[in-house]
């Protein structure tokens, strides 16, 4: 065998082996897992990654849409419908989705999300994030002021009140066997009504 044959047969065997030591060593730590929460490394790691992919520019953009109750309003609704089967009406991730991917839902009250810039929030919400459930949004029939008013309602989590909640949850997406269930809790109710004014 010429020299070239062998260095590309040991080059071969090196990744071969690699490639079955993490295969064997992720089957043990159930590392396929999209349930199993991701390691401190892995976090830190996948966190430096995305911080170095938005460029210095991006992180240092000005909200350009100004915090008024109208915006807060709008940006509560749109979150309620697009956002929180996964994030939750109070941003805390505690949502079946939110809670079994991985990486699961952050709570984004905490300071590792309040800590990003408006510019980061904007691009994580327009873009998404690669390799997790988060969904880009932005798009050339959308309007990238709607992602400018979901940043100032990510800046208002950490103070949402039970009742802005409560609001919310009138808001959040029905599933058809939720509305048949409400169909019939209020013709029941109604029905009670009736059968009430009999007497
Ligand atoms: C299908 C589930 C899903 C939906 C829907 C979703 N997200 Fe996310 N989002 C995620 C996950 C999972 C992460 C965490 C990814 C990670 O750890 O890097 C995330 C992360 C984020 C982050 C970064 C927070 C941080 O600290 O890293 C922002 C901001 C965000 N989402 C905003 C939104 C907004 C606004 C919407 C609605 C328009 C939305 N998301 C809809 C799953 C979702």
């Amino acid at each position: 065998m010429s020299r070239l044959s062998w260095f590309a047969a040991g080059a071969f065997s090196l990744i071969a082996v690699l490639f079955i030591g993490a295969t064997v060593f992720l089957r043990r730590v159930d590392g396929f897992s999209a349930k199993t929460a991701p390691s401190t490394s892995e976090k830190w790691l996948a966190q430096r990654m995305r911080s170095m992919a938005v460029t210095a520019d991006t992180k240092g953009r000005v909200n350009p849409v100004s915090d008024s109750p109208e915006v807060l309003e709008q940006a509560k609704a749109h979150w309620a419908d697009h956002c929180a089967g996964c994030h939750a009406n109070n941003g805390s991730g505690r949502t079946e989705m939110g809670q079994h991917m991985y990486p699961p839902s952050p709570d984004m009250r905490e300071p590792e999300t309040q800590n990003l810039t408006d510019g980061e929030l904007f691009f994580i919400i327009e873009n998404g994030i690669r390799l997790t459930g988060m969904p880009g949004w932005g798009g050339r029939d959308r309007d990238p002021r709607d992602s400018w008013k979901l940043v100032r309602f990510i800046r208002h989590l950490p103070h949402l009140t039970a009742a802005e909640e409560r609001t919310m949850e009138k808001m959040n997406p029905r599933s058809p066997d939720e509305i048949k269930e409400e169909q019939e809790e209020k013709e029941f109710l109604n029905g009670g009504q009736a059968h009430a004014h009999t007497h």
